[in-house]
């Protein structure tokens, strides 16, 4: 059986990197209403306000920078004798801007935008408005390429295939809060995969996983890529 390595990828791993999280304390969720910003309804209502809070995070996300832990995921992928595959619930690039090659952005990616027409894809200029056409239809029904709650993450069937395939499963910075891919790790368990958390706290689903290092992932994450690498 080859070597394959998923890597469910959250909030947590960016935060070193400036951008805030979610249910952590000050985090967005405490400043913004989910069903206001984060939900198709809340697009509906008053899609001026969705666009102005995905224009915030596009403009942070792209003065952000890659810390230790998104190089050394992008140097397992390049090390490692196997497959590594990073499903991450970030709409942030950073992990693609540390070099990792093979991740799903399974809630969708700040830097696209969708025609909720047509359904097609173009990059997001850094300001997105309702009166925006789409490039491709030109209807004005320009939204961002976020999943919403509500919606179906992306790439459900390749993730599903991945961890079929998985020898080994890894959490990384995700408080297990969200489903689909707060069930990943129990999946995994199903069909007898090591599993492991590396977070600052244990998280939600924490007790399912074999093994757990809590602390920063600029620091938990390399030194755990170090003894992939030299095991
Ligand atoms: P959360 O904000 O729910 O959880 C972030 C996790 O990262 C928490 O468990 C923190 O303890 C941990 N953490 C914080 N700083 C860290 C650090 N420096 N090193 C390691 N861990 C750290 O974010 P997510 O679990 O990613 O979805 O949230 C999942 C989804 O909920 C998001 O993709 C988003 C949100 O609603 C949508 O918007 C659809």
């Amino acid at each position: 059986m080859t070597n394959m390595i998923t890597i469910l990828t959250g909030a947590g791993i960016s935060a070193e990197s400036g951008l805030g999280t979610f249910r952590d304390e000050g985090g967005l969720w405490a400043q913004h209403r989910i069903e206001d910003v984060a939900t198709p309804e809340g697009f509906m209502r008053d899609p001026e306000l969705v666009h102005g809070f995905y224009n915030a995070r596009r403009a942070q996300a792209a003065d952000a920078v890659p810390n230790a832990a998104h190089v050394a995921l992008a140097k397992l992928e390049a090390g490692f004798d196997g497959e590594v595959l990073i499903v991450t619930q970030n709409v942030d690039g950073l992990h693609e801007a540390a070099g990792s090659q093979n991740v799903l952005h399974m809630h969708g990616q700040l830097d696209s935008a969708l025609c909720a027409a047509c359904e097609r894809r173009w990059p997001a200029p850094l300001v997105m408005q309702p009166s925006d056409a789409c490039p491709h239809c030109e209807a004005k029904a320009t939204r961002p390429d976020i999943v919403w709650f509500g919606e179906m993450p992306y790439g459900m069937h390749s993730i599903e295939d991945a961890l079929a395939r998985t020898t080994l499963f890894a959490s990384i910075g995700t408080s297990g809060n969200v489903y689909p891919a707060a069930g990943f790790v129990a999946q995994a368990r199903q069909l007898g995969c090591p599993t492991i958390e590396l977070n600052m706290e244990a998280s939600q689903g924490g007790s399912l996983f074999d093994t757990r290092r809590l602390g920063p992932a600029s620091e938990v994450v390399p030194a755990w890529v170090e003894e992939l690498l030299s095991a």
